[in-house]
């Protein structure tokens, strides 16, 4: 059996099991090149398929797809894994929801899962929360056009919402009668507790449980794969709160989500416009920019910013005009700039947010400000200036100053190059003394450390092991591009060996696949549900092993890397040792090992 822990997988998935056989038929059944190609267009050279990589935004394809090997890598940003993980990541699915996905694909019977017993009660939850949240917006939908919900249509309309927008966005209506929705939803079987824990109704002595939206138009919240998740429901005027949102729920985590994105990751403008408001959203994408999101009424997080790297490179902030829409943008840039994405900020002057914008001016003139959209670090300065006076020597200085301090924050050199002389130039700063002053800011607090471009939402772990890491992965690197060598090693190390938990997984199961005499990397991955997990294995497999030219070479190079990883993992059992007799036979074991190892030469015939 193989145990799905999902409690670091962030999916919530909890731990379920399929039986190992099943899981590797539903993979192999799904042939990897047939699978990508469905989504990404890849043209096979050499022993690879090739092609643009649809995690990150890229102008020439690094994204590749092996046969043989049955598994997915970009070279450009780090994706990889075997077709479960490309599954997930595509469409973010969690693991039962690929594995069903794909088994339905291939034709494979899937029986139920053989849940613990808090994972069946979790994923059930999950999939109950999911179904009275769809089931909501039906009715919604429904209400919108019957009798009653006229008020809403109107208000729509007047809104210039074309019916068409309506029914993409699947706005709904709910009545001003306090109970209806309960009273629908009991009918159709949910209990009173699942409903509330929808965030659909309230309850109170005096009224019980009743609807917690009325008199609204409603905007259904999807994920990414257009689930519907939550609601926001506005007045129809000046009433207050204007908007009303569903609570964070085990399906609605507003961090990880953004209004919009469903239709907007398929967009293929290259870009995506992030907003504040839902009618932002829709208004943009009824003006044919499809590639509008907005966060959910909460601020911008890292969750977010990650997300959308999957799906782009540059993210065009078109926030409100007014002092708290700047605070928001300004906010927004460094995040962005955090995980490696490129800001620019849209200017909506003289009208508050995008939906007014084009409603006023069209959308070709929106189209010319996304065109002119500002560079975000010149949008930062041009809003730091507003704190200072020019025209006095001492605050310019002053000014000057932040600048230099702000610049950095470049780590890279030419781009810093660049951005002094572009920012010289822009505020009439003589460029040597610009220079001058952030080389003297550098020297005083140091420039920025590169941005860390984590690979996935999960941050990366810093890890100062970097370096005995390494040996492990190239070694497992080498042996499933040379299998041969497996029989010349396996004398000296053993699974044991690897200090790296993941590492040592793989390698308990690499070494007992070589055994067998059957070694399939791409099921390997598999024995990992954590995204970064199943990158950082798909990455030990798609390695590329430094080229050297003369055998000896490689044979010293081969011969480095085993010695390395026999005499950490030993530096590692040593420094566990207490009074343990066993343990301590072992280090002098392994410390005889390591001895021979280092004078016996490792022929790579
Ligand atoms: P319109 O006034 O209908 O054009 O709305 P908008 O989309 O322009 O929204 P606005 O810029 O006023 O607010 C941006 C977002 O903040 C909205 O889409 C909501 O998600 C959220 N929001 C706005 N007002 C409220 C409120 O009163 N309560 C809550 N909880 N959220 C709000
Ligand atoms: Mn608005």
């Amino acid at each position: 059996m193989i145990c799905f822990q999902g409690s670091a997988c962030g999916k919530g998935i909890g731990k379920m099991y399929y039986p190992d056989e099943l899981v590797e038929e539903v993979r192999m059944k799904n042939d990897i090149v047939d699978v990508v190609s469905g989504y990404v267009r890849i043209q096979k050279k050499g022993s690879s398929y090739f092609g643009l990589c649809p995690f990150h935004n890229e102008k020439s394809p690094s994204f590749s797809v092996s046969q043989s090997k049955q598994m997915y890598y970009c070279f450009g940003c780090g994706a990889g894994g075997n077709v479960f993980t490309f599954i997930m990541e595509y469409e973010n699915y969690s693991f039962p929801e690929a594995i069903k996905f794909l088994a339905d694909r291939a034709g494979v019977n899937l029986p139920e899962a053989e849940y613990n017993e808090e994972a069946r009660k979790k994923e059930s939850r999950r999939t109950k929360l999911l179904e009275v949240n769809k089931e909501a917006a039906k009715y919604f939908y429904y209400q919108l056009r019957s009798e009653r919900g006229q008020a809403g249509f109107r208000y729509l309309h007047g809104r210039e919402l074309s019916d068409e927008t309506i029914k993409k966005f699947g706005l709904g209506f709910a009545n001003v009668t306090s109970d209806d929705l309960v009273r629908y939803l009991k009918s159709k079987g949910y209990e009173d507790k699942l409903i509330l824990e929808a965030g659909l109704a309230s309850f109170d002595e005096k009224f019980g449980l009743h609807d917690k939206f009325w008199n609204r138009v409603m905007f259904p919240i999807q994920d990414s794969n257009h689930r519907v998740i939550g609601f926001g429901g506005r007045v129809m005027g000046d009433g207050k709160p204007k908007y009303l949102n569903s609570p964070e729920t085990m399906i609605f985590d507003k961090s990880r989500n953004l209004y919009g994105l469903n239709f907007a990751r398929t967009s293929r403008a290259g870009n995506i416009i992030l907003c504040e408001g839902y009618m932002d959203v829709i208004a943009m994408h009824q003006a044919g920019f499809t590639q509008a999101a907005a966060s959910l009424g909460t601020a911008f997080t890292a969750g977010q910013a990650n997300l959308l790297r999957r799906y782009v490179n540059e993210v065009i902030l078109a926030y409100d005009s007014d002092g708290a829409g700047v605070m928001a943008a300004l906010r927004a840039i460094g995040i962005l700039k955090e995980v490696g994405l490129t800001g620019k900020v849209l200017n909506l002057e003289p009208y508050k947010d995008p939906d007014e914008f084009i409603k006023n001016r069209g959308k070709d003139a929106f189209d010319l400000r996304i065109k002119q959209a500002e560079n975000s670090f010149f949008f930062e300065l041009r809003m730091l200036k507003r704190d200072y006076d020019l025209n006095d020597p001492e605050s310019k200085t002053r000014f000057h100053r932040e600048i230099a301090k702000k610049l950095c924050g470049f780590s890279e050199e030419v781009e810093r190059e660049n951005y002094i002389e572009a920012v010289a130039e822009k505020y009439h700063i003589g460029y040597d003394s610009l220079r001058k002053l952030v080389l003297s800011y550098a020297a005083q607090t140091g420039l920025a450390s590169p941005a860390v471009r984590p690979k996935s939402g999960i941050q990366t772990r810093k890890d100062p092991e970097e370096n005995k890491k390494k040996p492990q992965k190239l070694l497992l690197t080498w042996l499933v591009e040379e299998p041969k060598v497996y029989s010349k090693i396996k004398k000296y190390i053993s699974p044991e060996d690897f200090t790296e938990d993941l590492y040592k997984k793989v390698a308990e199961k690499l070494f007992a696949d070589f055994e067998a005499g059957t070694v399939h990397p791409a099921a390997i991955i598999s024995l990992f549900t954590d995204e970064e997990e199943q990158r950082e294995v798909a990455e030990v497999f798609n390695t590329r092993l430094p080229r050297l030219e003369t055998k000896s070479e490689q044979e010293k190079a081969f011969h480095d890397i085993v010695l390395a990883v026999k005499r950490s993992s030993l530096e590692y059992s040593s420094s566990r040792l207490g009074g343990d007799i066993l343990a301590l036979n072992q280090v002098i074991e392994g410390k005889k090992a390591l001895e021979e190892l280092s004078k016996t030469h490792i022929s790579l015939d």
